[in-house]
């Protein structure tokens, strides 16, 4: 397959960055997307090129890191698929692919494709978790018995990886659909009801102060999200933080 593909190259953060036309021939369709941009990379660094900086680690669905934005679609055009999942296959030859990186204002472009995503890591730290004193004799987790559709909904929730996807197509950047997944999982569970109030309160005000927008229902999170991670999460979002004010 040959393929012409138009590439955000950005130096650094304060780079203005622009697009650049690179035609790569002999890609194959059993390329993933990440193998075909490899490909990419050692055709440019044989030439004496600079390679396209793009993110990425476990190369199949897991971490995140594969944030691109393909054809406008983020992760491309297969629905709950991560870019890295994504093969060449679902190309034809001739085809023209832009390939740009997340475009959002909390999340700066570090290098070409590469976004700095650590406001994630601050609402995180903010209250995504359970506080266990693991200190002497830990209680089995096995021994609170949890009814099979809470244990499957706080699954569905946890699946998130944290790629983003959710903000990077939101006309607002808002990270509400991210949040979300997080509340969704522990709010569920009897161990995550004990700090849900407080939990609740701080990730969303660590959402706001890392400058996400609101959520205005448009539902393009939910479309994008490689993970299935519902708009029902954000319902209970709102209720949980409701909740927590009264
Ligand atoms: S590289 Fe880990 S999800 Fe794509």
């Amino acid at each position: 397959m040959k393929l012409t593909l138009k590439i955000w190259r950005q130096k650094s953060k304060n780079d203005k960055g622009k697009f650049v036309e690179y035609i790569l021939d002999g890609v194959d369709g059993d390329m993933s997307f990440l193998e075909m941009l490899d490909f990419l990379n050692e055709k440019l660094i044989n030439e004496g090129k600079e390679p396209v900086a793009f993110d990425h680690d476990c190369r199949e669905g897991i971490c995140g890191m594969c944030s691109l934005f393909i054809n406008g679609q983020a992760h491309g055009p297969d629905k709950l698929t991560t870019t890295c999942q994504l093969h060449m296959r679902r190309f034809k030859d001739g085809d023209t692919i832009v390939i740009e990186p997340w475009r959002a204002e909390p999340f700066p472009v570090i290098k070409d494709l590469v976004v700095d995503r650590s406001a994630f890591d601050r609402i995180q730290q903010a209250g995504g978790y359970i506080s266990v004193n693991t200190s002497g004799r830990t209680v089995d987790a096995n021994t609170i018995p949890i009814p099979k559709k809470d244990a499957d909904r706080a699954f569905d929730s946890a699946t998130c990886i944290g790629c983003g996807a959710c903000v990077a197509t939101c006309k607002n950047a808002s990270a509400m659909l991210f949040v979300a997944g997080r509340i969704g999982h522990l709010a569920r569970l009897p161990q995550g009801r004990i700090e849900a109030a407080d939990r609740v309160q701080k990730m969303v005000a660590a959402m706001d102060a890392e400058g996400f927008g609101s959520c205005t229902n448009t539902g393009a999170c939910e479309v994008a999200c490689p993970k299935g991670i519902s708009l029902a999460d954000i319902a209970l979002l709102n209720r949980e933080f409701i909740k927590a004010h009264l």
